[in-house]
């Protein structure tokens, strides 16, 4: 009885829930975004679903990093016209780095009712009332993005967000066991064919006792891993009183902490990479042996008109100190090809900086020229696109030929791993059963790590055995 009138109740008040179904398209800090965007609009009583056919409102955050990201959201709103069109109550909302660079653009789309750049993120959940009330469309973005991060409007708005409690990964397999901390927004590198400056306006560094804070408080929930999120995280700085705390610090403080096993940091930009970062993480176990540090190219001349600040000898230099700071490192980056002006000669210096740097793995982008950008502006789009297919492909075999090669030395090591969960794909050469299904765990150097066991492993760490390798995965047994 009591059991029934339970039910019943749960169901009544469930019915009147409005659901959310949320689509994150972009970097790790758009799906970190995400979920404080989740986390605000459940706080107002919203419930997330998985179906977007069964929601009240659709959220897309989007990314404008090149113009096939761009490309996706557009399909997608052509989608959700179909279901506007049997829904008409349906509001959709789109926020994030394609909002910013937008505006009101995207506003005159027939299926949208509220845009929202990356830094009015916070006021999500009051614009969807407003809209729903209103049934006018809102726009809220920065007028001025590049406004000086020191303006006390700019660093009031960029630390509201992060204030939110992480209660659902967008990742949602990830809840259990790890969890992003941005430590600091936006970027002052203005690489010329970035759009990012532009979106996510001026760095602007959290406190360092906001993030000691929130690091606490996940550990004490459970989680065990942490990553420390920024464009160029290791430009993190902080004044207070007499000191400057840097991403060193933070490394170590957060790597302090009760319950926290493992701690990350991406992504790193090689100008300014100070070797203190090297010296916790060689001193420090729980500071991961992992560096994602973009070189972009192997060619000064196209390093240059990138606006990257080193050259390629600078670059090999610093992953060489890497190397010989914390010996066993594993070093992820990205690279652009078809660069407007990219030559053979250019092409095959990136080639030969891959194939000294021995990258864990690498990804690879063509170049896409991003409206406002100065190599957009200025340099005309000259490669064509099969030139930049075929540079595309010949990275990644190169990529996968080295991982291959210096994957073999983890055979027969035994490696602590971090369980993420079943794999969504399982791979056909490994057996597989209800009591033993194929996990999914990561290593400290970040490999995708796949063995059997049961799935109450889930968030947890294990040993295991390596038994094969390929370029981006390991095989194991428990030990
Ligand atoms: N802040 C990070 C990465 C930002 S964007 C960093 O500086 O390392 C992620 C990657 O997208 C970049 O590293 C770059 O390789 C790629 N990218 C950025 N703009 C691009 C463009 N216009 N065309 C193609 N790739 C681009
Ligand atoms: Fe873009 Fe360069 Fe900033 Fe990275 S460092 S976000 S590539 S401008
Ligand atoms: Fe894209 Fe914005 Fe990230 S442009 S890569 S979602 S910062």
């Amino acid at each position: 009885m009591l059991d029934l009138s339970g039910g019943f109740l749960y169901t009544a008040s469930f019915m009147q829930v409005r659901k959310i179904h949320l689509k994150s398209f972009g970097c790790q800090m758009n799906k970190l975004d995400s979920s404080l965007v989740v986390s605000a609009l459940t706080e107002q009583g919203y419930s997330l679903t998985e179906k977007a056919a069964e929601a009240d409102v659709i959220v897309i955050n989007t990314c404008s990093v090149r113009e096939h990201a761009e490309e996706r959201v557009f399909s997608h709103l052509g989608h959700i016209k179909h279901l506007k069109k049997s829904r008409p109550s349906l509001l959709v909302a789109v926020i994030g780095c394609m909002a910013q660079r937008l505006g009101d653009q995207l506003l005159a789309h027939e299926v949208v009712d509220v845009v929202a750049g990356p830094a009015q993120l916070h006021e999500v959940p009051a614009l969807i009332d407003r809209a729903m009330a209103d049934h006018n469309k809102h726009l809220a973005v920065t007028g001025n993005i590049r406004q000086p991060a020191t303006s006390e409007a700019v660093l009031e708005d960029s630390h509201k967000l992060d204030d939110f409690e992480i209660v659902h990964d967008s990742d949602a397999n990830h809840i259990k066991s790890q969890a992003f901390i941005r430590v600091m927004r936006g970027c002052n590198n203005f690489c010329t064919y970035c759009i990012v400056p532009y979106v996510r306006g001026p760095e602007v560094s959290r406190p360092p006792q906001a993030i000691i804070e929130q690091a606490k408080k996940l550990a004490a929930q459970g989680i065990r891993q942490i990553t420390l999120l920024g464009q160029t995280v290791n430009s993190y700085s902080y004044r207070s009183g007499n000191k400057t705390y840097t991403l060193a610090d933070l490394l170590e403080k957060v790597s302090a902490i009760d319950g926290v096993h493992w701690v990350r940091f991406i992504t790193s930009h090689p100008g300014r990479f100070d070797a203190s970062i090297l010296h916790v993480m060689a001193d420090n176990p729980k500071v991961c042996p992992y560096l994602h540090i973009p070189a972009q190219s192997g060619s000064d001349r196209i390093l240059k008109a990138m606006n990257r600040g080193y050259t390629a000898r600078q670059y090999i230099d610093l992953m060489e100190t890497a190397r010989e700071i914390v010996p066993d490192i594993a070093i992820a980056g990205d690279f652009i090809v078809g660069f407007p002006g990219e030559t053979e000669d250019d092409f095959q210096a990136t080639e030969d900086l891959i194939r000294r740097v021995r990258y864990k793995n690498a990804f690879i982008f063509k170049y896409s020229p991003r409206p406002g950008t100065h190599s957009e502006k200025r340099l005309e789009d000259t490669i064509p696109a099969e030139v930049k297919q075929q540079r595309n492909v010949k990275l990644l075999d190169v990529i996968s030929e080295i991982a291959e090669q210096d994957n073999k030395r983890f055979l027969g090591r035994t490696l602590q791993v971090l369980v993420e969960g079943p794999s969504k794909k399982p791979h056909l050469n490994r057996a597989e059963n209800a009591d033993h299904p194929q996990l999914i765990g990561r290593s400290a150097h970040d490999y995708i790590v796949v063995f059997n066991g049961p799935e109450s492993l889930t968030g947890r760490f294990v040993n295991v055995t390596i038994t094969k390798t390929a370029p981006l995965t390991l095989f194991a047994d428990l030990t």
